[in-house]
C-alpha cells in the first residue's frame, strides 16, 4: 500500500520531539508547555549544557536540535533518566529547524555552541551561520530575544560578526564571565583543557518600544 510520504518512519521515543509535519511550520503550543519561555540550543552534542539549563531553570522549557540520531537519542534517554521533562530533543538539521519549522516569535534564545567552524574557505557554506539563518533566527526569536554564539575559532567568531552585520536587525550585547549561569558545554570543557580561548558574542532582537515602526505593525 502506498504511504503518504510525511508518515513518521518510526515512533518518537521518550524526551523527543517528533513534528506531526515536517513540512509545514509547528505551532508554539507543540513546542513547549503555556506561558513558558522556549530556549533552542542548536548542535546540543551530547545535551551537557542542555541537561544542566534544564536542571537551572524548571520554570523554562528546552529543546535541543542535533542532527546525529545517536547522540539525539542519548539525549533523550538523560533527559527521561533524570526526570527533565523541561526538556526534549529533535533529531534533525539546525538550518532547517529554524528557516522552516519554528514559528514566528517563538524563541526567548537560541544557543549556537562550539558549531562545527568549517575552517577551510571552500567549505565556509556548510556554516549554520549564514545571513539567511539568521533573518530566520530574527524571525523566531521573541521580541528582545537573544541568540548567544560561542566558538573556540577565531576567523569564525569574525565572520559570525560580519554576517549579523549584513542581516541587521540585532543589537550587540555584552556578554561578560560570570554575568549569568551559564554552564559548560562538553566541547567547551575539551578546548579550554588544551588552553583554547573561547570566543563569545550575544545579540538581541530589539523589544517591541524600540523597533523602528517599519519592523512591528504599526497602524495608524
Ligand atoms: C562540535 S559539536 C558541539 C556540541 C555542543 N554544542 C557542545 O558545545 O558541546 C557540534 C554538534 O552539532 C551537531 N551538528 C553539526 N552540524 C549540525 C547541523 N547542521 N544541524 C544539527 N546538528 C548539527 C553535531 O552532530 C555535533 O553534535
Amino acid at each position: 500500500m502506498q504511504q503518504p510520504f510525511n508518515v513518521l518512519p518510526r515512533a518518537a521515543m521518550a524526551g523527543e520531539l517528533v513534528p506531526a509535519d515536517y513540512f509545514r511550520r509547528m505551532d508554539r503550543d507543540g513546542l513547549c508547555r503555556e506561558g513558558r519561555p522556549l530556549e533552542v540550543d542548536l548542535g546540543c552534542g551530547d545535551g551537557t549544557f542542555l541537561m544542566e539549563m534544564a536542571r537551572h531553570f524548571p520554570e523554562r522549557d528546552f529543546l535541543g536540535v542535533e542532527r546525529l540520531l545517536g547522540r539525539a537519542r542519548k539525549v533523550c534517554r538523560k533527559l527521561t533518566r533524570n526526570h527533565l521533562e523541561n526538556g526534549r530533543v529533535l533529531r534533525l538539521e539546525s538550518r532547517y529547524t529554524v528557516e522552516w519549522l519554528l514559528p514566528e516569535a517563538s524563541v526567548s534564545r537560541l544557543h549556537l555552541l562550539c558549531p562545527d567552524p568549517w575552517p577551510k574557505l571552500r567549505h565556509h557554506r556548510r556554516r549554520v551561520l549564514q545571513v539567511e539563518f539568521l533573518a530566520a533566527v530574527r524571525r523566531v526569536l521573541v521580541p528582545g530575544g537573544e541568540l548567544l554564539f560561542m566558538t573556540d575559532h577565531q576567523e569564525y567568531f569574525e565572520w559570525a560578526g560580519e554576517k549579523v552585520a549584513a542581516c541587521g536587525g540585532f543589537e550587540q550585547v555584552a556578554w561578560p564571565a560570570e554575568a549569568f549561569f551559564y554552564p559548560t558545554t562538553d566541547f567547551q570543557r575539551q578546548w579550554e583543557r588544551e588552553g583554547k580561548a573561547m570566543w563569545r558574542l550575544r545579540w538581541r532582537t530589539p523589544s517591541p518600544a524600540e523597533r523602528p515602526c517599519d519592523t512591528v505593525t504599526c497602524r495608524t
